[in-house]
C-alpha cells in the first residue's frame, strides 16, 4: 500500500534520526519503502541545495528561495516521490511543502497564499498522509546543531527561529488530522515508539 509520510520541525529537532529509523523499522518488515529528503532528493535538488544553504544571505532573494526550494520539490515529486507512490511504496520525506510554509511564509514573511499556489503546483498537488512534526523550543534545537557549520537558515536570528516553530504549529492545528506533534525532548526511543504507533495503524488498518 502506498503512503505518503512528511517529517517536519525547526534546526535540530532529530528528523533525520527519526525518519531513519522508521526506513529501518519498514525495511525489516520487508515493506517496500523509499527514504528521501528536501530540498534536493535528486542530482539537480542537490546542486540547487547547495546554493540554497551556502550562497552568501544576501545574494538569494527572498523570491528566488521560493522559487528554487520549488523547483528541487518538483524534480524530486517526478524522478522519486510520483513514481514510488505508484509502485505501491511507502514514501517518507524528511522536509516537503510545509518546511516552505514555516520558512519562506512564517520566517520570511512571503504570502502564505502565493506559497501555497507555488506549493501545489511544484507537488503536483499531492499532499501527505501523515505529517510527524518534532516540535522542540528553539533554543534547544539550535544547540543540537551547533557542533555542525552553520548553513543560511541556521544563521538566521532566534526570531525567526521562533516564529518557525510558531508557524509549524498553527500548521498542525489547523489540521489535527493529518499531522502527529511530539514533544522532541523527549528521548529518542519514547518518540520513534510513538511515531511507529500509528504508523503501524495506518499500514494495518
Ligand atoms: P536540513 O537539511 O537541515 O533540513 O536543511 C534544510 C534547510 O532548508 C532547513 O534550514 C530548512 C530549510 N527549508 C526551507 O527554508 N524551506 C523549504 O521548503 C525546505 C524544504 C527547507
Amino acid at each position: 500500500m502506498s503512503l505518503f509520510i512528511t517529517f517536519e520541525g525547526g534546526e535540530g529537532c532529530g528528523k533525520s534520526y527519526q525518519t531513519r529509523i522508521l526506513f529501518n523499522t519498514l525495511n525489516k518488515l520487508a515493506i517496500p519503502v523509499v527514504l528521501t529528503h528536501e530540498p534536493g532528493g535528486t542530482p539537480v535538488g542537490d546542486r540547487i541545495t547547495r546554493l540554497l544553504k551556502w550562497a552568501k544571505k544576501e545574494d538569494i532573494s527572498g523570491l528566488t528561495e521560493l522559487l528554487l526550494f520549488n523547483a528541487s520539490r518538483s524534480q524530486l515529486i517526478d524522478k522519486l516521490i510520483k513514481p514510488a507512490l505508484q509502485d505501491g511504496k511507502i514514501v517518507i520525506c524528511d522536509r516537503f511543502t510545509d518546511s516552505t510554509l514555516a520558512y519562506q511564509g512564517y520566517g520570511r514573511g512571503i504570502s502564505i497564499d502565493l506559497i501555497k499556489q507555488m506549493n501545489e503546483t511544484a507537488a503536483r498537488g499531492l499532499k501527505p498522509d501523515l505529517t510527524v512534526l518534532l516540535d522542540l523550543p528553539v533554543g534547544a534545537g539550535l544547540q543540537r546543531k551547533s557542533k555542525q557549520k552553520a548553513d543560511r537558515f541556521h544563521q538566521e536570528n532566534l526570531v525567526f527561529h521562533d516564529n518557525i516553530r510558531t508557524g509549524f504549529l498553527e500548521l498542525a492545528k489547523k489540521e489535527p488530522q493529518r499531522w502527529l506533534v511530539i514533544d522532541a525532548s523527549q528521548s529518542r526511543t519514547d518518540i520513534s515508539r510513538q511515531i511507529w504507533e500509528l504508523v503501524s495503524k495506518l499500514i494495518y488498518k
